[in-house]
C-alpha cells in the first residue's frame, strides 16, 4: 500500500504531530509506504514528493509548522488560471498512490472532496487555529492559539491597570469568534467582540466609561472578523490566488479610533497576528493531533475513503467530506460558553446586555 500525505492551508501548531502519527500508524498497521507531498497541493502540481519513514518523522512531535511545507493558494482546479486536476490525477497514478491523507482546513477539505470525486481516494484531518471546521468540535491548533491569546490578554492587563488604559487585543479566527470567545473568557477580558454579534460602539464605550470610574482599565478581546452594527469586515489585504482571497486584519485599530473620542482614558490596540499560529503545540493539541493521525490511518486501513476525522462529544469519529466542504462552524447564541460569559457580566457589545 502506498499512501500520500500532505498539509494544506495556513500552518498550525500540531501539523507535525499529525504527520508523525499518520506515518507511524500506517507503517505499523498496514506496512504502508508513506509519500510526503511538499507544500500541499502545490507538490502534486509541481511533482515534488519525498519518502516519509520512521526516521523522517522522529523528533517532530513538539515542533511548530510543518516539515512538508504548505500552501494556501494552490488548487489543482484553478492553478494559474487553468484546471490542472487531470495532470495531478495522472501524477498520483504515476506515483502509484492508493490513497491520500490530507491535513487541512475548510479550503483544503473542499479541494480534497473534489479530488475524491475524480477518483483519488482521500481521508481528511481537520486543522485550523480558527476551530471553524464543520462537523468537529475541535480542530488541532486551536488550543495552542487560545493559550497564546490568553497570555497576551493577561500581559496587556498589566499595562491597562498601571496606565489606566483601555487595551484592545485582536485575535485571528476569520469569520468565526471561537478564539476570541475562549481566550477572552480564559484571559478575563471585560468585553469580547466576535463576528457572530455585531457590536454597538455606544454600548462598548458605555462599558469602558463605567469601568473608567470604577476600575480604571478595560481589556477588550476582538476577533478579526468582528464588525460594528451595520458595518463591514476590516480587510487587511486580498490574495487573489487564494480560495478565499480576503485577509482580515486591523479591526482593533478601527475600534480604537471609534472609541477614543468617547473616553478620557487612552485607548491602545495590539494585533497578535501570526504569533497565534506559531510555536510548539500545547499538550492537548499534541494528544489530539496524535489521535487524529492514528484515526486517519485506521480509516485508510479500512478503506473508509471520502471521510474526515472528527471529535464529537469527546469521541473520535468521522463524517463524509461532502458534509464539510464549503461550510463553516460559527459560535451560536446558545453555545454554553457564550451564555456563561454573558451571565457573568462580559459585554459582547450588544445593545441589550444581561449584567
Ligand atoms: O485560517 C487560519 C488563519 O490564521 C486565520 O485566522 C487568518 O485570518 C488567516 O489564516 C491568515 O492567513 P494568512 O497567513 O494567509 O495571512
Amino acid at each position: 500500500m502506498r499512501i500520500g500525505l500532505l498539509t494544506g492551508g495556513g500552518d498550525c501548531p500540531g501539523l507535525n504531530a499529525v504527520i508523525r502519527s499518520v506515518t507511524k500508524s500506517l507503517i505499523n498497521l498496514c506496512g504502508a509506504e508513506v509519500i510526503g507531498i511538499e507544500d500541499g497541493f502545490l507538490g502534486l502540481i509541481e511533482r515534488r514528493v519525498r519518502p516519509l519513514d520512521w526516521r523522517a518523522v522522529g523528533g517532530i512531535l513538539a515542533t511548530g509548522g510543518t516539515i512538508l511545507g504548505t500552501s494556501n493558494s494552490a488548487t489543482p482546479f484553478a492553478w494559474q488560471g487553468q484546471d490542472v486536476s487531470p495532470a495531478v490525477m495522472a501524477y498520483a497514478a504515476e506515483l502509484g498512490l492508493d490513497g491520500l491523507v490530507v491535513i487541512g482546513g475548510d479550503g483544503t477539505m473542499t479541494i480534497a472532496e473534489r479530488m475524491g470525486r475524480l477518483g483519488l481516494p482521500v481521508v481528511g484531518v481537520p486543522k485550523t487555529i480558527d476551530n471553524d471546521i464543520e462537523g468537529t468540535e475541535r480542530s488541532f491548533g486551536f488550543d495552542t492559539a487560545v493559550a497564546t491569546v490568553t497570555e497576551a490578554l493577561e500581559r496587556v492587563q498589566t499595562t491597562g491597570q498601571s496606565h489606566s488604559r483601555v487595551m484592545i487585543v485582536e485575535t485571528m479566527g476569520r469569520y468565526a469568534g471561537w478564539i476570541a470567545l475562549e481566550a477572552g473568557v480564559a484571559g478575563a477580558a471585560d468585553i469580547i467582540l466576535i463576528p457572530e454579534a455585531e457590536y454597538d460602539i455606544e454600548t462598548v464605550a458605555g462599558v469602558c466609561r463605567e469601568r473608567e470610574s470604577r476600575q480604571r482599565f478595560t481589556v477588550i478581546c476582538i476577533a478579526e472578523g468582528a464588525k460594528p452594527v451595520g458595518g463591514t469586515w476590516t480587510v487587511d489585504r486580498r490574495i487573489e490566488t487564494s480560495p478565499d482571497p480576503i485577509r482580515l486584519g486591523g479591526v482593533a485599530h478601527a475600534l480604537r479610533a471609534q472609541l477614543q473620542p468617547h473616553l478620557h482614558s487612552e485607548v491602545r490596540a495590539t494585533v497578535l497576528g501570526h504569533v497565534q499560529r506559531g510555536g510548539s503545540p500545547t499538550p492537548f493539541d499534541r494528544v489530539l493531533a496524535t489521535l487524529y493521525g492514528h484515526h486517519a490511518a485506521h480509516l485508510v486501513r479500512d478503506q473508509q475513503w471520502g471521510q474526515m476525522v472528527t471529535l464529537q462529544g469527546g469521541q473520535l469519529g468521522s463524517i463524509p467530506l461532502n458534509h464539510v466542504a464549503g461550510r463553516n462552524r460559527l459560535v451560536t447564541p446558545t453555545h454554553p460558553l457564550w451564555v456563561c460569559a454573558r451571565e457573568i457580566g462580559v459585554s459582547f457589545g450588544e445593545r441589550s446586555v444581561i449584567s
